[in-house]
């Protein structure tokens, strides 16, 4: 049992009748239950005799930081502990967005709350909101302050203002929490500017290239093109800074404990605006050793489960989501592993999943796809994915090579043709993406661009081509009926609900021109909102179409999350067909088809599987019913059916 369900348990007959609950008793007995995990964690990472004083100030600050959390947000932690695991659930549908760019600011947010709940989206992801440097911020990811709200966005108030309203709306709240590092405008950065010895050692920093150069030898580059190598020089002090992103971005220094508990004190204060989520950012990268890659480290997952068992004391109705995007098997361990499973984070995004959707609408494949989930690990039951085609990042093609190479590709061939593909290099391909970070020596790229451009839907639109229009709403529809059936929480990226296009306008903003992740950054389309009346329009077609699987999705209990995913194989390499599986008949068979021609299932796999009833199939989303005619049944293209058995 993880602690959060211990934690429940314990509580069981308080949780009962949350009036008459008392936090104050309830956080004791947490402290009490962690304490002895705490401390294990605490002293693995902080070894020396001299760390014991930090230690003995991080069990006076846990009940510090307790009071200082507001006793509504109390009662809403008791109520989340209550409901259990509820980011499982069918009824959960995130969308992520930029505030500024989807309604000017947090008071905008609050406007739309209508246009929320008409699409069914009840769990919201905003990117970065607090005060950040004027030029190059990497969207917000540079932070000069963790808890002071930007004023382009509004302010502390407008925030609280902002999370009550959600809170009483039934709309969860994911922040980010940039753990790695602070801008290099953060008051701790500055003071190291200025030569304050205490605050240099906030961060890695080294007055000649000798350690540096130790750590290049094995440390990759996360942004190559822009950002080349992992440390900057600051003539100021004459020390080389460790950058692991972005020159203006600094490395926090985890091995001092100071760091660990300002940093904690940090995590309390934002989650005191009434966040449900705290999306850990970067979180592979806490740890640097010399001589490794400095991700994923052992240490690193002892730091995430010593934040998350200090704020489960302070705070048990918050949860953390893992940013990772890592291979598989890295991955499930960001969830914890033996006696710390369900102890780190609970959520983590299904990378693998979206990188291999796109590796499959490419390819008119699914070999890899299905090759690729036989093999992933699995996750603990308490955990959940987040399942997303695009987010505000580029698609790293993540794809194992091993595989790539079992299935008769040549792994680099393969990639080349996905980067062509999608970053037109090839004449016939609808998609309109752009290379990111393109490593010219190797040939490796990432790949940026909206949902719909990578789709087809802006060349399309732009040789007026009436079918390729209706082609890549159904791919947008058919990949959507996908990751709202899979397995987790689906997050809509902001504008792909309406089929927004690539946004050219960064190119004319000299502090974003050189990162073409902006091409897939777009301001919301209110235009096409506005005419959701007008079925001929595809952005009508792409909404209605969400809107109706999201609703579906709400109906039917066997989308919760319970690790009841079956991927089976199809015998057809165009067609991928996966099954949510419930003890009873409430089953859902997925099937769908990648490819642009009719493909042919074998109906005896849907009748050994007990889909086909009466002779006859069922599709939820279509809600249409019908007789087989004979043993192949035909999936059109793009086509995708939500089976059910009765
Ligand atoms: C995460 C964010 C990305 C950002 C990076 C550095 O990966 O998703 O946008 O650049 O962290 O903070």
């Amino acid at each position: 049992m993880n602690q959060l369900a211990l934690h429940r348990k314990l509580a069981m007959k308080d949780l009962q009748d949350l009036q008459s609950a008392k936090p104050e008793n309830l956080f004791e007995q947490r402290l009490e239950t962690n304490l002895p995990l705490i401390e294990d964690l605490f002293f693995s990472l902080y070894t020396s005799p001299e760390h014991r004083t930090y230690f003995k100030k991080l069990k006076k600050l846990l009940p510090e930081l307790f009071k200082k959390r507001s006793e509504e947000l109390k009662y809403q932690d008791l109520r989340l502990l209550k409901q259990g695991n509820w980011y499982q659930s069918n009824k959960i549908t995130g969308m992520q967005l930029y505030v500024d760019l989807f309604n000017k600011n947090l008071k905008g947010i609050e406007e739309k709350i209508p246009f929320f709940k008409e699409l069914g989206v009840n769990f919201l992801h905003l990117m970065p909101i607090t005060t950040r440097p004027a030029g190059e911020n990497d969207g917000g990811y540079a932070v000069n302050s963790y808890t002071e709200v930007d004023r382009k966005y509004g302010s502390r108030k407008s925030l609280l203002e902002l999370t009550s309203k959600l809170r009483e709306n039934g709309i969860y709240l994911m922040l980010d929490f940039v753990v790695n590092h602070t801008s290099d405008e953060y008051p701790w950065a500055k003071k190291a500017l200025e030569g304050d010895k205490t605050y240099q050692q906030y961060y890695y920093m080294y007055p000649d290239r000798t350690i540096p150069d130790a750590y290049e030898a094995n440390l990759p580059e996360v942004f190559p093109s822009t950002s080349p190598g992992n440390f900057t020089y600051r003539p100021e002090i004459s020390q080389w800074v460790m950058t692991v992103f972005n020159s203006y971005q600094w490395d926090l220094n985890y091995t001092n404990p100071d760091v660990f508990l300002e940093m904690l004190r940090n995590l309390v204060e934002m989650t005191n605006s009434g966040v449900d989520v705290v999306r850990f950012d970067a979180l592979a990268f806490l740890w640097k050793k010399i001589g490794t890659i400095s991700q994923n480290l052992p240490e690193a997952h002892q730091l995430i489960s010593l934040f998350r068992m200090c704020l489960q004391v302070v705070a048990p109705g918050v949860i953390f989501l893992a940013e990772a995007i890592v291979s598989p098997h890295d991955i499930v361990k960001y969830f914890g592993e033996g006696r710390r499973e369900g102890n780190e984070c609970d959520v983590a995004y299904n990378a693998s999943l979206m990188s291999l959707l796109w590796n499959s609408i490419a390819t008119k494949k699914t070999l890899l796809l299905q090759k690729s989930l036989h093999n992933v690990p699995q996750k603990p039951p308490s955990s959940t994915w987040i399942n997303y085609l695009r987010c505000h990042d580029d698609i790293g093609l993540g794809l194992d090579d091993g595989y790539i190479a079992q299935l008769g590709w040549d792994p680099w061939l393969h990639r080349k043709f996905l980067i062509d593909y999608y970053c037109q290099g090839l004449d016939w391909s609808p998609a309109v993406g752009y290379k990111f970070m393109e490593n010219p020596a190797t040939g490796d790229s990432r790949i940026t661009g909206s949902c719909a451009s990578l789709l087809g839907l802006e060349k399309a639109m732009r040789t007026l081509d009436a079918e390729m229009v209706m082609i890549s709403v159904k791919k947008i529809l058919m990949l959507h009926g996908i990751i709202l059936s899979f397995g987790g929480i689906p997050m809509i990226y902001a504008g792909d609900e309406v089929g927004t296009l690539n946004d050219y306008s960064y190119l004319d903003d000299p502090h974003k021109k050189q990162d073409s992740r902006w091409v897939n950054r777009p301001s919301q389309n209110w235009e096409a909102v506005a005419q959701l009346s007008e079925p001929d329009k595809p952005s009508s077609q792409i909404f209605i179409g969400i809107r109706h699987m999201i609703s579906l999705r709400k109906k039917t209990g066997v989308f919760t999350d319970r690790n009841n995913l079956v991927v089976h194989d199809p015998r057809n390499s165009h067609l991928f067909l996966y099954e949510r599986t419930a003890a009873n008949l409430e089953g859902v068979l997925v099937v769908a088809n990648f490819d642009e021609s009719p493909q042919i299932l074998d109906a005896g796999i849907l009748s050994n599987l007990g889909y086909v009833n009466d002779g006859s199939l069922r599709d939820l989303l279509s809600n249409s019913k019908w007789k087989l005619t004979s043993s192949l049944v035909q999936i059109d293209p793009f086509q995708i059916l939500w089976l059910v058995k009765d």
